[in-house]
């Protein structure tokens, strides 16, 4: 098994994708919200690049709506991208989400020819770990960034996945130093995953924008253990 590390969702190939199990994360906080959505009664998340498609798939199909630009609810939106709005589950048997942010839903339509493709997050490190590990493939972990730059969230996301999946292979899967690098950053936050959201820049946005709890649910290491797969056009269990 082979690890490789794209640190924005931009750089990855349909070439390092091809046959590979790719691992999307947008830690803060599509992919948060996403596993937290579909681990607490949501069926169906479909991750959509653009508003106006993402408005209009709701319209017809009877969708939840739900999405952020800058960090905040998309105006006339009922539903923006903090996970803990999910965490209770869906209202009134409105169990299919339509989700579109910033950089997360683009990066996990990126990542799309992968044979298959996980949705990542510090909440479910050890299931996706061990998700990839069964497909017995090789890994290409896809982190979204912000804006086309790395982001410190999403490597640290990636950084713990590795972690378990140092501690659940056999022997020690060769990785490139990108993957390393964010292995590093897991072991030096691992006491304490809040404490790497915290210093994060986006976490650091997120706080000027009140939204502290968002960034405790989202370093919850191991709250949920599911591996949610992109197939088609949507994310299920
Ligand atoms: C994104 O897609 O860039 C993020 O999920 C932004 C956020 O809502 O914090």
């Amino acid at each position: 098994m082979n690890i490789k590390l794209f640190p924005v969702a931009s750089a990855v190939s349909a070439d390092a994708l091809s046959g590979a199990t790719a691992i999307v994360f947008d830690v803060l906080r599509a992919t948060s919200t996403i596993v937290t959505a579909l681990s607490s009664g949501y069926r169906r998340v479909y991750p959509v690049v653009n508003v106006n498609e993402a408005m209009q798939m709701a319209r017809e199909r009877g969708f939840c709506l739900a999405g952020e630009r800058g960090g905040q609810k998309i105006t006339g939106f009922p539903l923006g991208n903090s996970p803990l709005e999910f965490s209770t589950g869906p209202v009134a048997g409105a169990d299919i989400l339509v989700l579109t942010t910033s950089n997360g839903t683009a990066a996990i339509r990126s990542a799309a020819a992968a044979e298959k493709v996980l949705t990542g997050s510090i909440i479910n490190a050890r299931a996706v770990a061990r998700a990839a590990i069964y497909e017995g493939r090789n890994i290409v972990l896809v982190c979204a960034g912000s804006g086309g730059l790395y982001s410190l969230d999403d490597i640290l996301g990636a950084g713990f996945v590795l972690m378990e999946i140092v501690a659940a292979a056999d022997t020690a899967p060769a990785m490139d130093d990108q993957a390393l690098a964010a292995l590093c950053l897991a072991r030096y936050y691992k006491q304490d995953p809040l404490a790497g959201l915290m210093d994060s820049n986006h976490g650091k946005k997120l706080l000027g924008l009140g939204l502290k709890n968002d960034l405790y649910w989202c370093a919850r290491l191991n709250l949920y253990d599911t591996a949610p797969i992109f197939q088609g056009n949507y994310i299920e269990n």
